[in-house]
C-alpha cells in the first residue's frame, strides 16, 4: 500500500533523528510490501529563516495532503528575540490547532533493559505501563488575551485559560475509550481545589465515566498526581488531562523510563492525518554532533503506523525492535551507565534495523 508521509524536521536535533526515522519506514516498506512517498517540510525555526514563518503555507498544504505527519522538534536559542507570534514553538502550536490535533498520546513504559537506568529505584518502575492522555488545543496555551499590560500602574501580564464542556468532554471519553483496551482504571488530573476550570473538567468526567461503567474513574490533583507519578508509577493506568498538565506530567513520567530520549507521542483529530513526535525538544546544544537518542523518533514511527495506518503487525515489529536492540545492549549517550559502550545516533539505528530484520512475523 502507498502511503505519502509529511516529513516536518524542525530545528536543532529534529533533522538528526528524523534521518533515522525515515531508515526505519523504508525498512518496514521493504519488509511489508509498503512503499511511502515522503514530502519534507520546513517548520519552527527552520521555517522561519526561510520562509520567515514557523508554519509556511506549503507546509501546511503538505501536511493536509498528507497520511500522516512525522515531526522532529522545534526552538532554539537561536529564535530567542524573533517577535512572539514567529517564535518557532508556534510551529507545532499552529499545526496542532489548524489540524484539530486535539488528543495527544503519550505512552510511558519502561523497557527491561533499561530499569537500571532510571534515576527512580528499579523495584518502583519494573512493569510502569502508562498513557498520558493530554488534551492539546485548548487551555492556556491557546486562551486570548495573551499579553503584557499595566496593571495597577505596574507592568503585569494575563494569560487566559478557556475551555468549551465539548472540548473536555472529547479528550476525557479518549482517555476512556484507551482505558477499556488497557487496564480499565482512568485518573482524571485536574486542580479542582483552586480553578473553576478544573471544576468543570471534574464534573465532565464524572459524566462521561456513566457511559463506561466497567472503567474504574480516580480524581488526583495535579500537585499530588506529579507526586504519586514518582512514588508509585504502577498505581496510574490512563491518566487523562488538560494541555498544560499534561505537558508538565509527560516530563516527569518520561524520567521513568529513563530518559526523554525515549517516548513518542501520537497527536490525532479523529478525521485527517495523525501527526507524529518524540517528546523531546530540539536539544541544539548536541544537534548535527550523532549524539541524539533516536528511539523516540523511531518509536514515534510505531505510534504513526499502530495510530495512523492501523498496521498493528508493523508497529509491533518496530516496538520489538527497539526493545532488542536495547536488549543487545545498545545506548546513547543519554541511557549509558558507567563503563557501557555510547551508540552514535545512527549507530543505535543500525541495532534496531539489524533486530528488526532478524525478527521474524510477530
Ligand atoms: C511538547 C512541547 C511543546 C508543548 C512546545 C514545543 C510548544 O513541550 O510537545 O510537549 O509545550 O506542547
Ligand atoms: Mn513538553
Amino acid at each position: 500500500m502507498k502511503k505519502q508521509i509529511a516529513l516536518l524536521a524542525g530545528d536543532g536535533i529534529g533533522p538528526d533523528i528524523m534521518k533515522e526515522a525515515v531508515r526505519v519506514l523504508e525498512a518496514i516498506g521493504e519488509r511489508f510490501g509498503h512503499s511511502f512517498s515522503f514530502t519534507p517540510a520546513a517548520v519552527g525555526g527552520a521555517g522561519y529563516d526561510v520562509y520567515g514563518t514557523p508554519l509556511p503555507e506549503e507546509t501546511l498544504k503538505a501536511c493536509k495532503d498528507s497520511d500522516a505527519i512525522l515531526f522532529g522538534a522545534v526552538g532554539g536559542p537561536k529564535w530567542d528575540s524573533v517577535p512572539k507570534e514567529l517564535r518557532p514553538e508556534q510551529g507545532i502550536l499552529g499545526l496542532r490547532k489548524e489540524l484539530n490535533l486535539f488528543a495527544n498520546l503519550r505512552p510511558v513504559n519502561v523497557y527491561d533493559a533499561l530499569v537500571s537506568a532510571s534515576t527512580l529505584k528499579e523495584e518502583v518502575i519494573r512493569n510502569v505501563d502508562v498513557l498520558i492522555v493530554r488534551e492539546l488545543t485548548g487551555g492556556i496555551y491557546f486562551g486570548t488575551p495573551s499579553e503584557r499590560r499595566e496593571i495597577n500602574g505596574e507592568e503585569g501580564v494575563v494569560d487566559t485559560l478557556v475551555y468549551k464542556r465539548s472540548e473536555m468532554e472529547r479528550i476525557i471519553r479518549i482517555g476512556f475509550e484507551s482505558a477499556l483496551l488497557r487496564s480499565k482504571k482512568v485518573t482524571s488530573v485536574d486542580k479542582a481545589n483552586v480553578l473553576e476550570s478544573s471544576r468543570m473538567w471534574r464534573e465532565v468526567a464524572e459524566e462521561v465515566s456513566k457511559d463506561f461503567p466497567e472503567v474504574e474513574l480516580e480524581h488526583m490533583l495535579v500537585d499530588n498526581a506529579a507526586m504519586q507519578l514518582v512514588r508509585s508509577p504502577r498505581s496510574f493506568d490512563v491518566i487523562v488531562t488538560e494541555n498544560l498538565f499534561g505537558d508538565i506530567l509527560s516530563d516527569e513520567a518520561s524520567m521513568i523510563s529513563g530518559s526523554l530520549g525515549l517516548l513518542p507521542s501520537a497527536s490525532l483529530s479523529g478525521k485527517g492525518p495523525g501527526l507524529f513526535e518524540p517528546i523531546h525538544g530540539s536539544a541544539p546544544d548536541i544537534a548535527g554532533l550523532g549524539q541524539a537518542n533516536p528511539l523516540a523518533a523511531i518509536a514515534s514511527v510505531a505510534m504513526l503506523l499502530k495510530y495512523g495506518f492501523e498496521w498493528e503487525e508493523e508497529a509491533q515489529v518496530v516496538d520489538q525492535a527497539i526493545a532488542e536492540a536495547l536488549a543487545t545492549g545498545a545506548r546513547t549517550s543519554d541511557i549509558a551507565e558507567g563503563g557501557e559502550q555510547v551508540f552514535s545516533t545512527s549507530a543505535m539505528t543500525n541495532a534496531v534495523l539489524k533486530a528488526l530484520k532478524a525478527s521474524t512475523a510477530v
